[in-house]
């Protein structure tokens, strides 16, 4: 049984009475309607893919340290969007990196990240482009582009130790702005993410990617901040940082611009390993390599 209810009030009296005269009328009718089936919603998402799906190539180890790194990617996007939609623009974190573009796109993007449907992405160990064989001390994985457009492979170097959990998050000599963006595995795998078209819709790209950069295109094209993958990033760390890790403080950091005189070689044996800031090794740097559209098939 069906029942529509009219509500339907009426003012009388404001011409010259006082407030307290104010008369105020309800009226209330109830309509019978014949009662029909309730209505029973569609399948509307049948087949639905939640979640990421990981290749059986990626051996048990691999899958858990995978499922840990896309955790802290979900984990990152959570609360990036959190933020936003908290602070919007009055937040300094947001009008530092997006400048005064509207909040709508970047929340978006994190969304799409959590949520967007995964059907035919995939994240693979075994290699099937050869890359990671081909480069097995700087390959960390790749987009497959044009050979498989919403796949991406996951090489060994990535379980070895060099990407880092968002526990270690300010430890290590991290900074947001001097440090590499992938030393942590969720930031890593939002990059990978963002290159697969059922997330970026081909839209995300890469604009700016050091930070000098990024903080002169929040200012000048805030429109290509918000689609700026490194940007997307870094925000979300940024934020982590401050909101959640050290809470009131983060690990911002201020910017110190690289001596160009260092290594030519471009062979950072100077540097020490224990943090991967400010080196100029490319797998360190990757969307500087990655500056034109949709070439970018792997983010080392
Ligand atoms: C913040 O957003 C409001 C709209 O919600 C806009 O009017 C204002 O100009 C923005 N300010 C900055 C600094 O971007
Ligand atoms: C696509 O496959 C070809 C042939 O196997 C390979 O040479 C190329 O490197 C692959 N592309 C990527 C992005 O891995
Ligand atoms: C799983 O893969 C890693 C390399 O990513 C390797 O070190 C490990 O031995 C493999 N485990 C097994 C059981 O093969």
């Amino acid at each position: 049984m069906a029942l529509k209810s009219f509500l339907v009030a009426s003012l009388a009296g404001l011409s010259g009475a006082s407030p307290m005269l104010l008369q105020r009328e309800v009226v209330t009718v109830t309509e019978t309607v014949p009662s029909a089936a309730a209505p029973t919603a569609t399948a509307w998402d049948a087949g639905a893919v939640p979640q990421i799906p990981i290749h059986n190539s990626c051996n048990a180890t691999e899958r858990a340290q995978l499922e840990s790194g896309l955790n802290d990617m979900l984990t990152l996007a959570a609360h990036a969007k959190a933020h936003i939609l908290r602070y919007g623009n009055s937040s300094v974190h947001y009008t530092r990196w997006f400048g005064n573009a509207p909040s709508a796109t970047p929340i978006g993007w994190y969304e799409r990240v959590l949520s967007a449907d995964r059907a035919d992405m995939l994240f693979r160990c075994d290699d099937p482009d050869g890359n990671c064989g081909l480069h097995p001390d700087t390959w960390a994985g790749h987009w497959r582009g044009e050979n498989a457009t919403q796949e991406t492979v996951i090489c060994p170097r990535s379980f070895s130790g060099i990407r880092w959990s968002l526990d270690a998050m300010c430890g290590r000599g991290y900074t947001v702005a001097n440090s590499a963006g992938n030393s942590f595995f969720g930031t890593d795998l939002l990059h990978r993410v963002l290159h697969v078209p059922r997330i970026s819709e081909n839209v995300v790209d890469h604009f700016a990617g050091d930070y000098p950069e990024m903080m002169e295109l929040a200012k000048t094209h805030p429109e290509e901040a918000v689609i700026n993958s490194d940007t997307i990033q870094l925000f979300a760390v940024d934020v982590y940082a401050y909101d959640v890790a050290v809470p009131g403080v983060g690990c911002h950091g201020e910017y110190v611009a690289e001596e160009p005189t260092a290594a030519p070689s471009s062979t950072p044996a100077a540097q020490s390993t224990a943090a991967p800031a400010s080196s100029a090794t490319p797998s360190e740097t990757p969307s500087v390599t990655d500056s034109a559209p949709n070439v970018s098939y792997f983010s080392i």
